[in-house]
């Protein structure tokens, strides 16, 4: 029996969806434990493409998905997704998928807030999804938000946004300049949801604790990086959940006890979405050329991504912060064809190495980084399988990586689609 977290590394977008559909099948439930549907999580099965923002990738192989507490949730993007990955035949049912009474819900003002603010802080913006995410979390911090729960029992609802929503109108209309919300307008619209939802709601602490109690195994889903952490990411360049492996106790109702194994999935390279601190950003042909041959675009709103070198800094950082056992190397085949390619070691500030990654915003702009080149590799490793015949090159580069970090790499991934792997060591059967 084994239960294991799967973590993004660096800011976002290493490729969680793909591993965690790969590995799905080797788990009994598959659960989301933070975040909200500013995730964009893809998953490549022959040949075709499907991207969930709020609904865990196990789906694709017919795994019991959670959407744990700890998860921030907009009801018209969970059941147009359920429409969505219904339409491509797939059985969403009440039996498959099952939310958190706990979960706090995304709500039409946290939507209108998070764009009206970003669009009046001109170039000092976070570059946010624009989901409500972080006006929701605000709510749950402030004890203020409306639960999954309140949409079970229409007076509690129609209580809850009677209440908030002069609040929310003033704020949105006196000091962002947007239009003020109806509350009818927002309880008609909330009460057709629950009716659709209902029968998806449930204590989900509970039955995955059962679960571990059968023996069963867990795949916690991880969305964003370590480094969009709120408490350890590049603040306030952030999200607004803790996103690192610790957080899957508390986002899906379980003890530290229950977890055997964190995977970090780490991509070859590093990407950006939004604005904030990149050390080893490139701003030149060679950055470009990972943009262009990764296909960098955001899986949520298809922004260019901001594309660099590997950073080990970054990446001892995150084995640190979760406790790390495992890395999944994703997109080793788009380094492919570059004559040389670096990995950052340190960063150079004011004529001193450092090792640790540095909290304060001021110190990382003034951080250079250290590099150690490694000769690049010419040959297509789409098509490989096994990691001894990936080139020579390719080995060195994944060897370094083990060398610098401590943790080994459980897997190599070539390519997008679900088979696109190379799995040295399974952390489910390891
Ligand atoms: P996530 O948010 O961590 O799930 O990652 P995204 O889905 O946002 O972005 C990762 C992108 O890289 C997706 O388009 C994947 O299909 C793609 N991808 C994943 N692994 C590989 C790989 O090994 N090689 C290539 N070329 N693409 C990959
Ligand atoms: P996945 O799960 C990459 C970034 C946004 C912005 C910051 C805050 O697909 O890896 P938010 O809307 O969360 O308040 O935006 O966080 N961001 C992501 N970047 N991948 C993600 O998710 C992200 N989710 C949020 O671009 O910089
Ligand atoms: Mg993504």
């Amino acid at each position: 029996m084994s239960n294991i977290v799967i973590v993004g590394t660096q800011w976002g977008d290493e490729g969680k969806g793909k591993i965690v559909d790969l590995l799905a099948e080797f788990a009994d439930m598959v659960v989301r434990f933070q975040g909200g549907n500013n995730a964009g999580h893809t998953m490549v099965v022959n040949d075709e493409k499907v991207i969930c923002h709020l609904i865990p990738s196990g789906i694709l192989q017919g795994k019991t998905c959670m959407i744990g507490n700890g998860v921030v949730v907009d009801p018209e993007v969970l059941i147009s997704e359920i429409d969505y990955l219904t339409g491509k035949g797939f059985n969403i049912g009440p039996n498959m998928l099952k939310i958190s009474d706990k979960a706090h819900l995304i709500m039409p003002y946290h939507k209108e807030i998070d764009k009206a603010r970003e669009a009046r802080k001109g170039d000092k913006k976070i570059g946010t999804t624009g989901r409500g995410i972080g006006p929701a979390y605000e709510d749950k911090s402030t004890r203020r938000g409306i639960r999954v729960i309140d949409l079970l029992d229409i007076d509690v609802l129609t209580e809850k946004v009677n209440a908030i929503l002069k609040e929310k109108n003033f704020y949105l209309k006196e000091y962002l300049g947007a239009t003020p919300l109806i509350a009818d307008d927002i309880i008609r619209r909330y009460t057709a949801y629950a009716k659709q939802l209902a029968p998806y709601i449930v204590n989900v602490s509970v039955e995955v604790g059962r679960s571990i109690e059968n023996g069963k195994q867990i795949l916690f889903e991880g969305a964003q990086g370590t480094h969009l952490d709120i408490d350890h990411g590049t603040y306030p360049y952030v999200t607004s959940s803790n996103t690192v492996s610790g957080n899957a106790c508390c986002g899906a109702g379980i003890g530290p006890k229950a977890i055997d194994g964190v995977v970090g999935i780490v991509k070859a390279y590093t990407t950006r979405v939004g604005k904030g601190p990149f050390p080893t950003e490139l701003f030149d042909k060679t950055g470009d050329y990972i943009q262009e041959k990764g296909a960098e675009f955001g899986a949520t709103t298809g922004r260019k991504r901001r594309c660099g070198w590997l950073d080990m800094v970054q990446l001892r950082n995150a084995v640190r912060l979760n406790s790390l056992t495992g890395l999944v190397i994703t997109k080793m085949d788009v380094l492919g064809g570059l004559d040389a390619i670096n990995i950052c070691t340190g960063y150079e500030y004011r004529g001193q190495i450092l090792q640790d990654f540095p909290a304060g915003l001021k110190i990382l702009d003034e951080c250079k980084p250290v590099y150690e080149t490694l000769p690049g590799w010419t040959e297509d490793i789409t098509d490989i399988r096994n990691a001894d015949e990936l080139p020579e090159n390719v080995r060195n580069y994944l060897n370094r990586i083990e060398q610098l970090c401590g943790v080994p790499i459980d897997i190599i991934s070539v390519g997008p689609g679900r088979h696109e792997t190379i799995v040295v060591n399974n952390p489910f059967c390891g």
